[in-house]
C-alpha cells in the first residue's frame, strides 16, 4: 500500500472515530440536513443511511480514500471487460449480461442469451413433452441466485413446479424428486466448472434414480465439453461466458429455471432492473452511488470499528432467501486476507453475512441485536406493497415492527426510564438499552422482477466498491480449494496425513 493511501486510511480512521464520539441518536439534531443527505435514491430503491456513522467528515474521508485507490479507474475496469481478477487473469463481466460492458462481451452475451430463450421457448412449446417438474442440480453460486428469484417472484411461468438440489447430502435429492413422474421431469444442471462434486454426483443420482434418458438432462456451463463427456446432448447445453463468476452467474442461463418458474418476461424484468442499476453504479457520482456509500459504510464498521458480522433482515417474506445469496456473495468475494497485489491486509475485510426474516427474527436474534455485547450493523428490507392479498392489518403491522426495530436500535432506553416502569434497580438495569445501535434501511415500492435486477445488482456492486476500496481481488475464491482437496483425499482414502482428531472423528462415523 503506497503511502498515500495510507495516509487516506488514518484520515479515514480518524474521521469514524471523530463520528463515533457523538452518540448517534443525537446525529439528526446536530445535522439537521443528514436525513436528506444520506437518503439515497435510484432504479426504484431508496436506501436510508442516515442511522449509521457517515456522517460529513466520514463521507468526505471515504470519497478522498476513494480517490487514491482508483475506484473510479476499477469501477471502469470492471464495466467495460478489463481485467479485475489478477490471479486467475480475468475480467468480470456480470454486467454486460444486463448490457452494460464492451461491445464485444455484451454482444457475446446477447446471443448466449438468445441460445437460453430458444431452448425456453422449445421447453414451453412442449419440444421435451410435457414437462410437470424441472429438478436444478447446482451448488453455490449455481444454486443460490437461481433459487432467491424462483422463491421471490410469482410462479409465472411454463413449469411452476421447479425443485433445486444442492448439497451432497442426498436428502435433499430425495426430497427433490419425491413423486415425480420421469416421463415429465426435466433436469438442469448447472455448473460453471462442470467439475463440482456435489453437482455431479446429485446429477447421477437424479438421473438414476429416475432413470432419466439423455435427452431430458440439460446442462448450463462455461465448461461445455466436461458437460457433453458427461452425457449431455450438445444441443441441450447451454453456455455463458468464462468471465461470469459463479456468485454473480445468475443472469446467464444459470437462471433458466428461474425463467421457467417466473416466465421470460420477468426475467428479462430482472436483467432490465440490473442493467437500470450497472448504469447508475458506472455514472451517480460517489456521494449519490448506492452501492458505494453503502460499502462505504460497511467499510467504516467492518474494516475501521472492528464490527465482525453485519445482519440483513428482510421485513419480507418473499425475500427469506436474500441472507443465504448475499453470505454467498460478500463473504466469498471479499472474505479475503491479502490485498490485489498478495499483501496481507492491515484490516479486516469481510464481515460475516447472517440475518433473517423480519417478523420472525425479533423472536429470535433481535435481544442480541439490542442487549447484545456486539457491534452488529443491521440492514433492514421492506417493501411498501405488500406480496399479499389480506385485507387484515398484516402489512401494517409488519412495516411499524420493522420501523420500530431500527428506532429501538437507535434511542435505546436509559436506566431513568427503565426505573419509570419499575422501581427494582436489578430488574430497571436489565431493561436497560443502550441505543446508539446502527442500522440502515433499504425500501422498495413493490417487489417485482425489475425491482428484485435493481436490488440484487446493487449488492453486487456494493460488494465490489467494498472490496475496490480495500484493494482486494473480488473474484476469486482460493479459500475454497483447501478444504475441498482433503476431502477428496479422505473420501478415497488418505488419511495418513491427517491430525489426530480429525482422523479419529472421521474413523468415529465412517467405520464398522
Ligand atoms: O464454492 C466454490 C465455488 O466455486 C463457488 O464459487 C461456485 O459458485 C460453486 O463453487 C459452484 O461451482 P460450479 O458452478 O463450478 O459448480
Amino acid at each position: 500500500m503506497d503511502d498515500q493511501v495510507k495516509m487516506r486510511w488514518t484520515e479515514l480512521e480518524a474521521a469514524v472515530a471523530d463520528a463515533a464520539r457523538h452518540p448517534l441518536k443525537e446525529v439528526f439534531s446536530r445535522e439537521p440536513d443528514r436525513l436528506a443527505r444520506l437518503t439515497l435514491e435510484a432504479c426504484g430503491l431508496t436506501v436510508d443511511l442516515s442511522k449509521t456513522i457517515l456522517d460529513e467528515g466520514v463521507v468526505a474521508a471515504g470519497l478522498a480514500l476513494a480517490d487514491e485507490v482508483d475506484f473510479g479507474a476499477w469501477r471502469a475496469k470492471l464495466l467495460s471487460g478489463a481485467v479485475v481478477n489478477p490471479t486467475e487473469g480475468r475480467a468480470a463481466t456480470h454486467s454486460a449480461e444486463r448490457g452494460v460492458g464492451s461491445e464485444a462481451d455484451v454482444k457475446a452475451a446477447r446471443e448466449a442469451r438468445t441460445a437460453m430463450k430458444a431452448l425456453y421457448e422449445r421447453i414451453a412449446a412442449g419440444d421435451f413433452g410435457a414437462v410437470g417438474r424441472v429438478v436444478h442440480v447446482g451448488i453455490g453460486g449455481s444454486f443460490l441466485g437461481p433459487a432467491l428469484v424462483i422463491d421471490a417472484l410469482p410462479a409465472s411461468g411454463p413449469v411452476p413446479d421447479v425443485r433445486i438440489v444442492s448439497n451432497i447430502d442426498a436428502v435433499s435429492l430425495e426430497r427433490a424428486i419425491e413423486g415425480a413422474d420421469p416421463a415429465k421431469t426435466l433436469m438442469i444442471v448447472v455448473s460453471k466448472s462442470f467439475t463440482t462434486l456435489e453437482t455431479r454426483m446429485n446429477a447421477e443420482s437424479v438421473r438414476d434414480a429416475l432413470g432419466l434418458p439423455a435427452e431430458r438432462v440439460i446442462a448450463v456451463t462455461a465448461n461445455p465439453d466436461k458437460a457433453h463427456e458427461f452425457g449431455v446432448a450438445p444441443g441441450n447445453i447451454l453456455g455463458f461466458a468464462e468471465t461470469v463468476g459463479g456468485r454473480y452467474s445468475l443472469w446467464t442461463g444459470v437462471g433458466l429455471a428461474a425463467a421457467l418458474s417466473a416466465g421470460w418476461d420477468a426475467f428479462t424484468d430482472l436483467l432490465e432492473g440490473a442493467g437500470e442499476m450497472d448504469r447508475h453504479f458506472a455514472e451517480a457520482e460517489l456521494a449519490q452511488n448506492l452501492p458505494f456509500m453503502a460499502a462505504l459504510g460497511d467499510i467504516a464498521y467492518a474494516s475501521i470499528l472492528g464490527a465482525e458480522s453485519r445482519a440483513v433482515f428482510a421485513y419480507d417474506e418473499r425475500l427469506r432467501l436474500l441472507p443465504d445469496f448475499l453470505q454467498q456473495l460478500e463473504t466469498e468475494s471479499n472474505g479475503k486476507q491479502v490485498d490485489r497485489n498478495g499483501h496481507r491486509l492491515a484490516r479486516p475485510s469481510s464481515p460475516v453475512v447472517w440475518g433473517g426474516v423480519g417478523t420472525d427474527a425479533q423472536h429470535a436474534v433481535f435481544q442480541m441485536l439490542h442487549q447484545g455485547t456486539h457491534l452488529v450493523p443491521v440492514e433492514f428490507l421492506a417493501i411498501r406493497e405488500p406480496g399479499h392479498s389480506m385485507d387484515r392489518d398484516h402489512h401494517r403491522q409488519l412495516i411499524a415492527n420493522c420501523i420500530a426495530q431500527g428506532a429501538a436500535l437507535l434511542a435505546g432506553r436509559s436506566f431513568e426510564e427503565a426505573q419509570r416502569e419499575t422501581p427494582d434497580e436489578q430488574i430497571a438495569r436489565a431493561k436497560v438499552f443502550d441505543g446508539n445501535r446502527p442500522s440502515s434501511t433499504v425500501v422498495l415500492p413493490r417487489l417485482d422482477a425489475r425491482t428484485l435486477g435493481a436490488l440484487i445488482a446493487y449488492y453486487e456492486h456494493r460488494t465490489f466498491s467494498f472490496g475496490a476500496l480495500l484493494e482486494i481481488n473480488s473474484f476469486d475464491q482460493m479459500g475454497v480449494e483447501l478444504g475441498k482437496n482433503i476431502a477428496r483425499a479422505i473420501a478415497s482414502g488418505e488419511t495418513a496425513s491427517l491430525d489426530l482428531s480429525s482422523k479419529a472423528l472421521m474413523d468415529r462415523l465412517t467405520s464398522g
